[in-house]
Order: structure tokens, then C-alpha cells, then sequence
């Protein structure tokens, strides 16, 4: 299956790094003009001139309702339109609830929640005008099974799932497409999986079927896929692609 994302115009929120970086590589790979909007968007000056116009970097605190509305116009400006918003940034915060500040909570559903909200609703009016456009958000699979010191994050990104599911329908009769996304476990600097000792390593490994760290590359097929024409009559879903977390409990027994 081919599918044709040249020319698309995507708009990556938290692509300075991490998984976000890796679906901005891949977005460009297909021949897609692609806006990165991060807090610090410096680390992309030498991508940003390698590409020639087809990527723009814009700093853009997602928090902020003024920084989004500016940003998401200079990105439409720089890309000649939207098609695809990849709501990716996001933070983790870790601890146990009652240990959990206030402050924390706030920022945790600010940024994860709150920042989806912002960023769709100042993308809106550009995919309503031309009927057509698909909104993808980094959930995890903490939406479904949170772990324990995961108060926060767990919680905010199952609100992500729910906006999701509200904003598909919402969205349906404009051709607009919305589903989110729950990756398992990449080790990017929001966790410090790689940098785990090993057993510590090995036990996080033991809870998936597909026993090996997920790929940055491994997230961006799936959004790809999302953000593709072939991807038309799928709104409203949760796309695992987490390697097996959600399938059972003790997958490590099949290895004896
Ligand atoms: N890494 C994993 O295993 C994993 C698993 C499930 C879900 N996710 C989700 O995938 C997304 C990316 O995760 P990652 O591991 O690449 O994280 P990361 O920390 O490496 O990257 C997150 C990016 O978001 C940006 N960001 C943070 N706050 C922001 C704000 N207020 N405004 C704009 N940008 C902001 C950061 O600057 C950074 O570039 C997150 O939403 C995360 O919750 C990650």
C-alpha cells in the first residue's frame, strides 16, 4: 500500500525531539511540509535549512492560548495551508498522588490536555474551509492501563482519548478526521528507559509480546497511516502501538 502524503501540510506539536523529531523526519521522507511548534525550536536550525522551505520552526508554548493562535497562523503562512495536526507534545509527571503537587497536576493536564485542546481549536477553521483535514493526538497506553506514580499523566492522557472521541464527532460532517495513538514504551529523554539498569530494563520488557524497546520509527508508521487518505473511515479510535501491552497480562510466559 502507497501511500501519498507529498505536499501534505503538517503541523507537529513537540517536534524538536524525541518521538516528535522522529515523525517530522518521517513526514519530510514522504515529500510533506511539515511546522514544528516547540518551546525552543533551535536545535532544528540545521534541519530547517537542509530542507529548503519544506520545514518551518516556530517556538510556541502550547499552554498558551496567544503563543498557539500566532503560531498556528505563522504556520499556515510558512506552509501554504494545513492538513494534518499531530498533537504530539506532551510531559510526564511521576509520583505518587499524594506526593503529587498541585502545581504538577495543573501543568501535567495543561500541557497533555490542554495543549490539544488549544492547538485543534486554532486548527479548526483551516481544515472546516476545505473540508478535509485529520487531527492525530499522542495519547499512551497509560490511557488504559496507567501504572502505579502515574496519577497525573495517566489521567490526562485518557481526557486526550475522550477529546478525541468528542472532536471526531464534532468534526465528521466536515470530512475531518480525529483518532489518537497509544505507543508503549520508547525510550526518549521523557522516561530514561535505555538508561535503566538492567534488571530494571528487563522487567519493563517482560510486560510486552514484542520484547524490545518500541522505535521512534515504529510510532511515526502508524501516524503516517492516520494521516493518509487510505486512513479516510477510521475516526474516534485508539490505535495501539504499544507492542503488546494491551494484549496479556504475562506475555513473558511464551518464552518459557
Ligand atoms: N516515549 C514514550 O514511551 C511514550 C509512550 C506513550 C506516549 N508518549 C507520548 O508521546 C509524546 C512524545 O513523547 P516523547 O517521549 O517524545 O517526549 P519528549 O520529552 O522527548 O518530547 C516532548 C516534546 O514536547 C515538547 N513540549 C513539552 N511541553 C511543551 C509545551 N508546553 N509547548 C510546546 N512543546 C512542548 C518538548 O519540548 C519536547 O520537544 C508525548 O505526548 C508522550 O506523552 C510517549
Amino acid at each position: 500500500m502507497l501511500l501519498d502524503l507529498t505536499d501534505r501540510r503538517v503541523i507537529v506539536t513537540g517536534g524538536a525531539r524525541g518521538i516528535g523529531l522522529a515523525l517530522v523526519e518521517s513526514f519530510l521522507a514522504e515529500g510533506s511540509r511539515v511546522a514544528v511548534l516547540d518551546l525552543d525550536v533551535s536545535s532544528l536550525d540545521p534541519l530547517v535549512a537542509s530542507h529548503h522551505g519544506d520545514l518551518v520552526a516556530i517556538a510556541c508554548d502550547v499552554r498558551s492560548e496567544d503563543s498557539v493562535s500566532s503560531a498556528v497562523a505563522a504556520a499556515a503562512t510558512g506552509l501554504g495551508g494545513i492538513d494534518v495536526l499531530v498533537n504530539n507534545a506532551g510531559i510526564n509527571v511521576q509520583s505518587l498522588l499524594e506526593e503529587t503537587s498541585d502545581a504538577a497536576w495543573t501543568r501535567c493536564f495543561d500541557v497533555n490536555v490542554g495543549g490539544v485542546f488549544r492547538v485543534s481549536k486554532a486548527v479548526i477553521p483551516y481544515l472546516k474551509e476545505q473540508r478535509s483535514g485529520r487531527i492525530i493526538n499522542a495519547a499512551s497506553f497509560a490511557a488504559v492501563i496507567p501504572s502505579v506514580g502515574s496519577a497525573a499523566y495517566a489521567a490526562s492522557k485518557s481526557a486526550v482519548v475522550q477529546l478525541t472521541r468528542v472532536l471526531a464527532s464534532e468534526l465528521g460532517p466536515w470530512g475531518i478526521t480525529v483518532n489518537a495513538y497509544a505507543p508503549g514504551m520508547v525510550p526518549t529523554a521523557m522516561n530514561g528507559f535505555a538508561e535503566l539498569p538492567t534488571a530494571q530494563q528487563d522487567e519493563l520488557l517482560d510486560t510486552l509480546s514484542v520484547r524490545r524497546w518500541e522505535e521512534p520509527e515504529d510510532v511515526a508508521n502508524v501516524v503516517r497511516f492516520l494521516a493518509s487518505d487510505q486512513a479516510g473511515y477510521v475516526t474516534g479510535a485508539l490505535i495501539d502501538v504499544s507492542g503488546g501491552k494491551f494484549a496479556t497480562q504475562f506475555p513473558a510466559r511464551a518464552r518459557g
